[in-house]
C-alpha cells in the first residue's frame, strides 16, 4: 500500500513513520510513504505558498496551483486514480472501521493543510474526502495524517508480526480489550486473576469476553449500546456489576 503526503512540513513525517513497527513494514516494502512538499511546486520567486483571503479577514489561504502541481506529479504517472483525503477539522470522523475500509485502498495521497486553510477550489477539483481524526483544531493536517498512516497500516496484511495480532484487540467486535498481565505474578501487594494462570484455554477466553464486556459497558458507555450482546452475555455482565 502506498501514500503520498501533500505538505509543507516533509521532515517532520520521518521521526515517526521511520521507527518501529510503520519504519519495519516500509523497509519491507509492504507499505510505502512519500511525503511530497508543496513548497518545490510554487511558481513564485519567493517560494510563497499562500496568499491573502479574498474578502478580507486575518489569516492566509493556502493557494490552489503548488498544491494541484504537487497532486499532478503523482497522478500523471498513473493509470488509475488514487483516493485523494483532506484532513480537516470539518471532515468525517476517523475511527477503526472507516481504517477498515481504507486499508483496502492500493494508494491514499493525504493533503495536509495549514494557516486559516486552502482555496476551496482544490478541495472541489481534487479531494474524494475530508477526514477529520477529532472534534479539535490542530495547527495542521501533518499529525492527523500520521495519525491515518499509522491506523490504516497496521491493518495492512503483514505489518504486524501476526495477523491474528489486531484480532482480538480494543475496538475489534466494537469492544474495549480485556485486561492484560506480565510477570511478576505479584506487584504491589496486587496478583495476576488466577484464572490466566490455569492453563484452562476455554474458560480463559471466556473471562477474557467477560471483561472486554465490562469494561466496555463502565468504560465507553456509547460503544456499549451499539454492542448485540446474547442474553447469556447481559446475564453474566449483571452478575459482574453486582
Ligand atoms: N487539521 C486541523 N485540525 C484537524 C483535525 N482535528 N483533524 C484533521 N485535520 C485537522
Amino acid at each position: 500500500m502506498k501514500f503520498d503526503i501533500l505538505t509543507l512540513f516533509p521532515e517532520i513525517f520521518d521521526a515517526v513513520l521511520k521507527e518501529s513497527i510503520i519504519g519495519r513494514a516500509q523497509e519491507k516494502n509492504i507499505i510505502e510513504v512519500n511525503a511530497i512538499n508543496i513548497r518545490d511546486f510554487t511558481l513564485d520567486k519567493h517560494r510563497k505558498v499562500d496568499d491573502y483571503p479574498y474578502g478580507g479577514g486575518t489569516g492566509m489561504v493556502m493557494m490552489a496551483q503548488p498544491i494541484y502541481d504537487a497532486y499532478m506529479s503523482i497522478v500523471e504517472k498513473l493509470d488509475y486514480k488514487p483516493k485523494v483525503i483532506y484532513l480537516s477539522p470539518q471532515g468525517k470522523l476517523f475511527n477503526q472501521s472507516m481504517a477498515e475500509r481504507l486499508k483496502e485502498e492500493k494508494h491514499l495521497i493525504l493533503l495536509c493543510g495549514h494557516y486559516e486553510g486552502i482555496d476551496e477550489r482544490i478541495i472541489e477539483e481534487i479531494v474524494d474526502e475530508e477526514v477529520s481524526i477529532g472534534d479539535y483544531v490542530l495547527t495542521g493536517g501533518e499529525l492527523p495524517a500520521m495519525v491515518l498512516i499509522d491506523c490504516i497500516s497496521r491493518l495492512v496484511p503483514g505489518v504486524l508480526a501476526k495477523e491474528e495480532a489486531y484480532l482480538d484487540e480494543s475496538l475489534n467486535n466494537g469492544m474495549l480489550e480485556y485486561p492484560q498481565y506480565t510477570r511478576p505474578y505479584e506487584f504491589k501487594g496486587r496478583k495476576v486473576p488466577d484464572i490466566l494462570l490455569s492453563g484452562h484455554h476455554a474458560n480463559i477466553n471466556k473471562w477474557r469476553r467477560r471483561q472486554s464486556i465490562k469494561r466496555t459497558y463502565l468504560k465507553r458507555p456509547d460503544l456499549f449500546s451499539q454492542l448485540n450482546l446474547s442474553d447469556e452475555d447481559r446475564k453474566l455482565l449483571e452478575e459482574d456489576l453486582r
